[in-house]
């Protein structure tokens, strides 16, 4: 099979299409044909050499796919050769066929065609286990979203807009927050010019956020102490703003507040599945009644990922890039 892999770190063009024997499935796992792929940050992290894949993970780059089971291996049930499916991987997902354990694996959601579905599992996967399952975001309550045209934040947008709270999203140009503003962000702030923490106080009567989704990290961290709400819940996914950054814990306390730094990828593949089911539970059928729709950038065949990764890098996108087998 073609696949891509970074045997070196470096740019995008360190990525190199590579021709791999086919995976063969072990007890409980399948081979997917995958159809659509997508690019997420961490994998431009992972050919730079700064995040390398957990252990007995693929060395092939790529976090989800979507396609069509090939191959079943023993102790498989409730998927065959031929149903459609995506899938949440711990990597992979570049390469014409893709191994994943069975319990990653979940059905295409409605209304969606099988290339897209390969957008949605990282994305889905990443917002619903940290805003909802983690934090606890409430219907009522607001949830600070930043970074909120990419791929993570277009998702949290949706969904947080969609259960019944209150968005505000960050994003670095006009054009982006109009993006944030259609997907149902209730109020948007240009981190380059505005000052988020006073934006939040003033869309919440001063109250602040009740559950904040960061991208960045260190370079966040006090500001967004300063944004949260009375037990409030700080959920650290991203660290684009570096890793060590000084907590007032003083603020901290007396908000009775929670900071909270996860990451999916790590997690064992029973916590994965546990969260692929909830996924399927809650977030599926509010993409096939239209209220959450996957956002799509551009869609780029597995030969050209070193554009993809160049595109994301320049933060030139909207949502998710996509790539095609
Ligand atoms: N821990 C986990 O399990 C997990 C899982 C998935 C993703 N993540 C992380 O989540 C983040 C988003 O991932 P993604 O795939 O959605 O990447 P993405 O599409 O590239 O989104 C990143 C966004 O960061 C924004 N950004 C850059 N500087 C910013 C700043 N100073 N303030 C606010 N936003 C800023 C960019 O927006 P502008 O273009 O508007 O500047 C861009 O839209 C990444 O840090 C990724 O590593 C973590």
């Amino acid at each position: 099979m073609r696949a891509v892999i970074a045997p070196d770190p470096g740019g995008p063009d360190a990525l190199v299409l590579a021709d791999l024997p086919d995976p063969e499935p072990g007890p409980g796992e399948l081979v997917v044909d995958m159809a659509g792929s997508a690019v997420n940050r961490a994998d431009t992290m992972q050919r730079q050499g700064f995040y390398p894949p957990p252990p007995g993970a693929s060395d092939v780059l790529g976090l989800e796919c979507s396609g069509t089971v090939s191959a079943v291996g023993p102790d498989v049930t409730g998927w065959r050769v031929g149903d459609e499916v995506c899938a949440l991987l711990a990597g992979g997902g570049y390469a014409e066929k893709v191994l994943v354990p069975a319990a990653q694996v979940m059905p295409v959601p409605g209304g969606v065609d099988l290339v897209t579905a390969g957008s949605l599992p990282e994305v889905a996967c990443t917002v619903w286990s940290n805003v909802f399952m983690i934090a606890g975001l409430q219907p009522g309550e607001t949830l600070l979203v930043h970074g909120g045209a990419g791929g993570i934040g277009t998702m949290a947008i949706q969904l947080a807009h969609a259960l019944g709270a209150r968005v505000v999203a960050t994003a670095g140009s006009a054009e982006k927050l109009e993006v944030c503003r259609s997907l149902g962000a209730d109020t948007v702030v240009n981190y380059r010019e505005q000052d988020f923490v006073a934006e939040v106080r003033a869309a919440t009567d001063g109250r602040g956020a009740d559950v904040i989704l960061d991208n960045m990290g260190a370079s966040y961290l006090g500001r967004n102490v300063a944004a949260l709400a009375t037990e409030g819940r700080l959920v650290v996914i991203g660290l684009q703003g570096g890793t060590k950054g000084e907590l007032d814990l003083g603020t901290l306390l007396r908000k009775r507040g929670a900071v909270i730094a996860t990451s999916l990828r790590s997690r064992p593949v029973s916590e994965k599945a546990a969260i692929c089911a909830a996924v399927v539970e809650h977030v599926w059928p509010l993409v096939a009644e239209g209220s959450v729709r996957p956002v799509v950038h551009t869609t780029f065949p597995l030969e050209q990922a070193a554009e993809a990764h160049r595109l994301m890098e320049d933060s030139g996108h909207v949502g998710k890039i996509l790539l095609t087998s």
